[in-house]
């Protein structure tokens, strides 16, 4: 059996759009063992039959890729899925389960044939190609704050680094009822050219957040979380989402954006969360829906193998800070 830990992640952090993530301490534990029998059991913490279902399941569809790749035919598959993540929220769920489908089918394939298994690079590429973009997949693969580059040539190029201490994310999720192809949806409302001034709005946020985050000068992120690309058109699949940004700014939030395609938005705090919570909540609410908050650290660590080859504690042992559910 192997076990791994993933975390969530929110990607584009405001200007930075299909380059920009964060890894959040809020987890899914996977479970992935042979049973000797072929088939394959998916069991889930009470996410429904849907999910358990294998050509649903892209924890199990990751591994499938990974077994191919290695040229393995696994004897029965069963797989236990703890999930913290909430899903199809903005939260880097799928992300998760392909990071922790490829990680845990690699430990798998380690565990039964002592062969040696893919890098974390080419993990992380298989991650990207699954997903279509890198701004999730590889905050999930390497923690921290990532900047994500994909090259023509060279193929995926990424930077982590760790985050400011002492920053954490209030992340509001409104109730709206998203169905079925979230991201595809929320990709579909945007434009397919954009204005110079508009690129170079983006460009100077950008800059100014990898700047700010990598020296710590959170005095920046109100501004340097601003966004032309995209936030302004998902603002119709979201209602209430500019002045959710304007609550948390006006509760001491240093900087917000739409959380991934949406549909939460997440706000940077240092140590005053619970106000700037229930003031988003409050402007969605105003805005018709009802939203429910948590606070996540920032996570440092990407994906870990807890049980089984390449596990990072010799106990299996691994510890997060619970979250704050409001
Ligand atoms: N960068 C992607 C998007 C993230 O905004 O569509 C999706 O989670």
């Amino acid at each position: 059996m192997v076990k791994v830990s993933v975390p969530a992640t929110s990607a584009n952090l405001g200007p930075g759009f299909d380059t920009l993530g964060v890894a959040l301490d809020l987890r899914n534990i996977i479970e992935m063992s042979e049973t000797g029998i072929l088939d394959v059991v998916i069991e889930t913490n009470g996410h429904g039959e849907a999910l358990e279902r294998p050509e649903n399941n892209m924890v199990y569809l990751a591994a499938v890729k990974l077994f191919e790749r290695l040229d393995y035919q696994p004897h029965g598959l069963l797989i236990r899925e703890e999930i913290g993540i909430p899903v199809a929220r903005g939260l880097g769920s799928s992300a998760a389960a392909i990071v922790g489908g490829l990680v845990a089918g690699n430990s798998l394939v380690q565990q039964m044939t002592g062969r040696p298994g893919l890098s974390q690079a080419e993990l992380l590429a298989m991650a990207v190609a699954i997903e279509g973009h890198p701004d999730n997949v590889t905050p999930a693969m390497v923690g921290g704050f990532t900047v994500c580059c994909l090259d023509e040539v060279r193929g995926l190029l990424h930077v982590r680094f760790d985050p400011p201490r002492g920053l954490q994310a209030v992340i509001v999720m409104p109730e709206v009822p998203f169905t079925g192809k979230k991201t595809e949806k929320s990709r579909g409302v945007l434009p397919t050219e954009v204005s110079l001034k508009d690129a170079v709005y983006n460009l100077n946020r950008t800059a100014l957040l990898v700047a700010a985050l990598a020296q710590g000068r959170v005095d920046l992120l109100s501004v340097a979380t601003q966004d032309r690309l995209h936030q302004p058109y998902r603002a119709s699949l979201v209602p209430g989402l500019r002045s959710v940004f304007q609550a948390a700014l006006d509760a001491g939030a240093l900087g917000a954006a739409l959380s991934g395609a949406g549909p939460s938005v997440l706000a940077f705090v240092e140590g005053n969360a619970e106000p700037v919570a229930v003031a988003m909540e409050g402007a969605f609410q105003w805005a018709g829906s009802d939203a429910r908050s948590l606070v996540a650290d920032l996570a440092m660590e990407g994906v870990k193998v807890l049980v089984g080859p390449g596990a990072s504690s010799s106990d299996g042992a691994h510890v997060d800070r619970a979250p704050y559910w409001g």
